[in-house]
């Protein structure tokens, strides 16, 4: 048994919140998934939590998505995208979007733990892990997520630094490990083409912005308003997700929390086809 299956096994028996950090292309959810899989194996309810803005497993590009997994049939891709809660963001990279990812993480482990009564919890978070930004990110998520193993996939030492913050000021487990040598990188243009597709699995054909089939971050707007009841409140009035009049303040937001399977709902939002 590989380091990589080997901590797999141990993460979904032995843990109850574990978050997984690592740059682009080092495995996280493919570890993710096998965590998830061991926890349900030890008879666990797990839940994934997708904090990845731009490559998604759960829900649209933009938002951070929730699903809760109690069986192996959840675990297939395609059923896995759809989300049973989502949190909007609004951009594809947490740069510049700080606040709403952390808040957004917190708000889906709460309702996780509290509302769908998952035992098992994995974060699976974006490959922004370097530099003063990469590491406020990584930490106030872990402030307010508080996990009890904490795994860095990495190549060579890029993580020590921000790994060496997180043993100096959390009393979590902290595993780093290397990458496993079948990880296959994506391209630029197929990330670009996976983020099309996540989008076009959600809403369908007709309402895919074009910014988002280029490299750059997406319009603020989240095109929801088609199958959002209430939506306005939860992506913005008129589908804006921060809404800002030219010159004027900033409307509020009342709640970018989507909850989508109704358990229970205050925004309901239709499945997606
Ligand atoms: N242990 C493994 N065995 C075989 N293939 C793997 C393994 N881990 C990852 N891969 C493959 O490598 C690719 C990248 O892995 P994965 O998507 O898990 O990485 P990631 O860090 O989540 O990437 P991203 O930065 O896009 O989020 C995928 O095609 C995946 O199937
Ligand atoms: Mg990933």
């Amino acid at each position: 048994m590989d380091d990589h299956t080997a901590l797999a096994e141990r993460a979904g028996a032995e843990y109850g919140t574990v978050v997984l950090i690592g740059g682009l292309d080092t495995g996280k959810t493919t570890l993710s998934i096998s965590m998830i899989r061991a926890a349900l194996g030890a008879g666990k309810r797990a839940a994934y939590v997708d904090a990845d803005l731009g490559q998604k497993t759960v829900g649209p590009p933009t938002t951070i998505g929730l699903k809760l997994v109690t069986s192996e049939d959840d675990l297939d891709r395609e059923r896995l995208a759809q989300a049973d809660a989502c949190y909007f963001v609004g951009a594809t990279s947490p740069q510049g979007n700080l606040l709403p990812v952390v808040t957004g993480v917190a708000r889906l482990l709460t309702l996780a733990r509290e509302s769908l009564g998952a035992d098992f919890v994995v974060v699976d978070t974006s490959g922004f892990v370097s530099g003063v930004y990469g590491q406020l990110l990584k930490y106030h998520k872990l402030e307010l997520v508080r996990p009890d193993l904490v795994v860095g996939l990495q190549r060579g030492e890029e993580l020590d630094p921000l790994l060496g913050i997180i043993r100096r000021f959390f009393a979590t487990e902290v595993v780093a490990l290397g990458v496993h040598p079948a990880v296959a990188p994506t391209s630029v243009e197929q990330r670009a083409a996976n983020r099309e597709d996540a989008m076009r699995r959600y809403f369908g054909e007709s309402r895919l912005p074009g910014a988002l089939r280029g490299r750059g971050n997406p319009p603020a707007d989240l095109p929801g308003g088609r199958r959002a009841q209430g939506a306005s409140a939860g992506l913005g009035s008129g589908g804006r997700g921060v809404p800002r009049e030219a010159g004027g303040p900033p409307e509020p937001v009342r709640d970018r929390l989507i909850e989508i399977s109704g358990r229970p709902a205050r925004y309901r939002v239709d499945r997606p086809r």
